[in-house]
């Protein structure tokens, strides 16, 4: 035992997946890899922050719950966290996350059993890469770092997004500099694969040439290039198409919908099905839906089978494809889309007087203003989605306020092994 190796016990296990315990001092140490009970070995590692942490170095005395992780990478790659867990310990943990917002908002709900998605059926993914002394590595970014962990095998990911790394390794290895870093966007979408590779430079005849070729041996659909950012702004500004193969099309409720480069989906088709199944059995047929913070349409297309839905989404993209899908298809006079900024300009308490129904799934941030102006209207039921307890119960707090009874809350695992857990939830008045 060297001298900064200390043992201690693990007494709680929080919601980054994180086991805690106290180090010397009584000091709290948070531990990646242990669980609540356990006796382990750590290095204590230069506080970041506030909060020290104690990199795991063996388990003394294990606890019951404890798993072998699937991956030769886990713990060393940032992208699991709970692969440690057996199925039982899995489900609490998730389940208490969720229980722990609520409890935190004062809302009070059933949170009901964890609906599980496959091993290995995560669609979409950003991979990182580093041009190494003896090559590029690829894959995520190591937990609270931003070294590269190469990425040998994955559990998480569908296979055709594997696959796709040795040959974008090959490539990279052929045009970016030592030291230099890129990213990759991979999405699976029915099988073909929508590329988008953020590289350092520009795009110039010679890159576009490259990216070509690579797009077509690698068997990829689109492939599309942004250059890489500095800051954020860099990020935002749309990727330039280079080669488009084959279409890229979506299926939401038997309706195809040509997606746009960088579109939303959920993130797997298991997690797509079950949220469209929760939010497509919360309403009744034959009435009048907003679907706030829609996308493509994954819920629209779904409810409008028996239902009139207005689409609304601050993405003009993703609603111009939204529109152009429910027109051929047929459906126009049953779905309209509208490109809307909703933290800034949400529904207003009047405009949802014409909805017998809304149903809203936000990005990270939740839809506080719209749930406010929710919480002010008639509409009988909101469906919530959400890949994010802690906002969903603010928002769900502001609806119970405005007289809003929260059903069970039912978590969905789409994002499986990490700390997030995607849910969904009716408010009914
Ligand atoms: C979690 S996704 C859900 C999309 C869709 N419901 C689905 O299942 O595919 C969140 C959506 O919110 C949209 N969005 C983000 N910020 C927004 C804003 N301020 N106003 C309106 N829509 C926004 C994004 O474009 C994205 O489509």
């Amino acid at each position: 035992m060297s001298d900064n190796e200390i043992d201690i016990v693990i007494s709680t296990l929080g919601a980054r997946g994180d086991g805690c315990g106290r180090g010397a001092e009584g000091r709290t140490l948070f531990v990646a890899g242990a669980l609540a009970g356990e006796r382990v070995r750590v290095v204590v590692e230069d506080a970041v922050g506030a909060v020290p942490r104690g990199r795991l170095v063996e388990v003394l005395e294990p606890a019951p719950g404890r798993a072998v992780p699937d991956c030769r990478h886990f713990l060393d790659c940032g992208g699991c966290v709970a692969q440690h867990m057996d199925a039982g310990l899995y489900e609490n943990w998730k389940r208490g996350i969720i229980a722990d917002a609520l409890a935190q908002a004062g809302v009070a709900a059933n949170v009901g059993p964890l609906q599980r998605v496959p091993k290995a059926s995560r669609r979409r993914a950003r991979l990182f890469a580093v041009r190494t002394a003896t090559g590029v590595a690829v894959g995520f970014q190591a937990s609270g770092s931003h070294r590269v962990v190469d990425m040998t095998m994955c559990p998480a990911v569908e296979p055709a997004l594997f696959a796709f790394v040795a040959p974008l390794r090959a490539f990279l290895a052929e045009v970016i500099d030592p030291s230099a870093r890129a990213e990759a966007e991979v999405q699976v979408v029915d099988g073909a694969l929508d590329v988008v590779l953020r590289l350092p430079g520009s795009l110039d005849w010679g890159m576009c040439e490259r990216l070509v070729a690579f797009g077509r041996d690698a068997g990829v659909a689109r492939i599309g290039w942004q250059p890489l950012a500095r800051g954020r702004r860099a990020k935002a500004e749309p990727p330039e198409t280079v080669a488009a193969f084959s279409a890229i099309r979506a299926v939401f409720g038997g309706i195809p919908v040509a997606l746009p480069p960088l579109a939303f989906l959920q993130a797997s088709v298991a997690g797509e099905c079950a949220l469209t199944a929760a939010v497509t059995a919360s309403l009744a047929d034959g009435i009048r839906v907003a679907d706030l913070y829609a996308g493509a349409g994954t819920f629209t297309l779904p409810l409008a089978k028996t239902r009139h839905v207005d689409a609304f989404d601050g993405a003009p993209d993703l609603i111009a494809a939204l529109d152009a899908a429910a027109r051929a298809s047929g459906l126009g006079t049953r779905v309209t889309a509208t490109a809307r900024d909703l933290e800034r300009r949400p529904l207003s308490a009047r405009e949802l007087a014409a909805y017998d129904a809304a149903v809203f799934d936000p990005p990270r941030g939740g839809a506080e203003a719209q749930a406010r102006e929710l919480a002010r209207s008639d509409v009988g039921t909101v469906v919530a989605v959400s890949c994010n307890p802690a906002t969903f119960a603010r928002d769900a707090r502001i609806l119970v306020d405005g007289g809003y009874e929260i059903g069970p809350v039912m978590p969905i695992d789409q994002f499986r092994w990490t700390r997030h857990v995607e849910l969904v939830a009716a408010f009914r008045r």
